[in-house]
């Protein structure tokens, strides 16, 4: 027989009432009442089917009723309709086999975990609820933004992961190399020559660089991949890898860009609102009783648009509170972001036309020669989203920029050509996908967020 999947029956269950169907799964609970026992059974789907075992109808029913919690079967049995009942169906077993038994050592036995503790069981975390709805929110999520893309004509398109150059100039880059490090500590001397390129390379901070050469033959471009950062930032902000989408667009400025970030975050919003529900409702009343309530208030409300100049004046009126001082040309530390999404507007906030030391050489340069034509998007709850920017499009300005940086043009010639060979006002941002998932889920730790995180210190797997 053939089986069907828990999320198809819930959606068309009453085509298949008082029909014989089979469903394989993984017990979630074992309830033994003497001649009748009930188990409620699991498959990914983010609601478990309860299955009736009656004594009587079953031959191995010793063998089913002594299965641990976590046991995997396959139940063949009639749909009954329930509609007194909590769940609108069940299913009545005729015949059950055990697929697979489950030691007693199984850690999700236990109902209720810690976030801390599940963090230690990586493998295993991902069967429980809160994971679940996280992860099925993180795959329709990450549909909703090529969804998004593609009916806009943007070409999605992949750029490498190992590089020789640092996008963002930061120097917080992952050494790859195939030299054995054991052996030049001893001869005291690194020979990048002998290295696998040739010369010394890292893992990407972001594909912006490369990206924008292929958005100049496109004309629009995202990518979305994973990206690394060796930051020595213990936060719950903060992973050493990461997703990030890099949307880039010619002929667009900074203001149409945040219109595109604007009209993307509200999409991605209303996307998940609507395909996962149950997840939402389950994380609104288990994670974050104020969810549902911020995500509607989000699409149904613009985003604030403010100078970082009038950010630093609102700042320096606030007194006795912040454990960074603030003035103009500091770069706003989280406490700051966090103050003007949360307590001044209560939405999200795109910061703009910040002081240009504290950004990356590719931005472009304001005509008050002292900020660029940047923008983060600051949202209640994480602090920073996205940062963006148009691009430095004039070559002139652009290499003297890099120059006062200590840039060498020739590393980045392949880059510069962009700007030689038909340049134009064009503008890109990169969202931290896991930030957009701890904002759709409530979430508060990134930890939580990627099933096999990598941060400092800790790795499993
Ligand atoms: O602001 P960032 O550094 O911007 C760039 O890398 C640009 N090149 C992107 C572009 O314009 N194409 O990083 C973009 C976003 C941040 O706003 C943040 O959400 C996320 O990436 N991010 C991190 N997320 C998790 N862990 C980290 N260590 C992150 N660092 C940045
Ligand atoms: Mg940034």
């Amino acid at each position: 027989m053939k089986r069907v999947e828990i999320r198809d029956l819930l959606k068309s269950y009453k085509d298949y009432a008082d029909k014989t169907i089979s469903v394989c799964g993984w017990a979630r609970t074992v309830r033994d009442s003497k001649n009748i026992a009930f188990v409620e059974l699991n498959d990914g789907a983010f609601k478990s089917v309860q299955i009736v075992v009656e004594k009587g109808k079953l031959k191995n029913y010793d063998e089913v009723i002594k299965q641990n919690v976590g046991a995997s079967f396959c139940v063949s049995g009639k749909l009954i309709l329930t509609p007194q009942a909590q769940q609108p169906f069940e299913i009545n077993a005729e015949t059950i086999e055990v697929l697979g038994e489950c030691d007693t050592d199984y850690p999700l036995q236990k109902k209720r975990h810690t976030v801390e503790f599940l963090r230690t069981i990586p493998t295993i975390r991902a069967r429980g609820n809160l994971f679940n709805a996280v992860f099925r929110i993180r795959s329709v999520a990450a549909f909703a933004i090529h969804k998004f893309f593609n009916e806009r004509n943007f070409v999605y398109v992949h750029t490498p992961i190992i590089t020789s150059n640092d996008c963002e100039g930061a120097g917080e880059m992952f050494q790859v190399t195939t030299l054995d490090l054991e052996r030049m500590a001893k001869s005291g001397k690194v020979d990048y020559d002998k290295d696998f390129f040739g010369k010394k390379v890292a893992l990407t901070v972001s594909g912006q660089l490369h990206e924008e050469c292929l958005t100049h033959a496109f004309g629009k471009t995202y990518t979305f991949g994973p990206t690394f950062r060796a930051e020595n930032s213990n936060t719950s902000r903060h992973a050493a890898e990461f997703w990030m989408m890099e949307p880039e667009i010619c002929f667009c400025d900074l203001d149409e860009l945040m219109d595109n970030e604007e009209e993307m975050i509200k999409y991605v919003i209303r996307y998940v609102m609507t395909e996962c529900k149950d997840e939402l409702e389950f994380l609104n009343k288990f994670v974050d009783t104020g969810l549902i309530a911020r995500l509607t208030n989000i699409v149904e409300n613009d985003f604030v648009r403010l100078d970082y100049t009038e950010a630093i004046k609102l700042l320096e009126k606030v007194k006795d509170r912040f454990t960074f001082p603030v003035k103009w040309g500091v770069d706003l530390q989280s406490e700051h972001e966090r103050y003007i999404t949360e307590e001044v507007y209560g939405k999200p906030v795109f910061l703009k036309n910040y002081p240009k030391d504290i950004k990356a050489f590719y931005m472009r340069q304001n005509d008050d020669g002292k900020t660029v034509a940047a923008a983060d998007l600051l949202v209640p709850g994480i602090g920073e989203l996205i940062g963006g920017s148009q691009r430095e499009e004039r070559l002139d300005k652009l290499t003297a920029r890099m120059q006062e940086l200590g840039l060498s043009e020739k590393d980045y010639a392949w880059y510069l050509d962009t700007r030689r060979y038909g340049t134009n006002v064009h503008s890109g941002y990169g969202l931290g996908f896991e930030r957009l998932i701890m904002y759709l889920t409530g979430v508060s730790n990134i930890r939580d967020v990627e099933i096999f995180p990598r941060t400092v210190g800790s790795i499993i797997g």
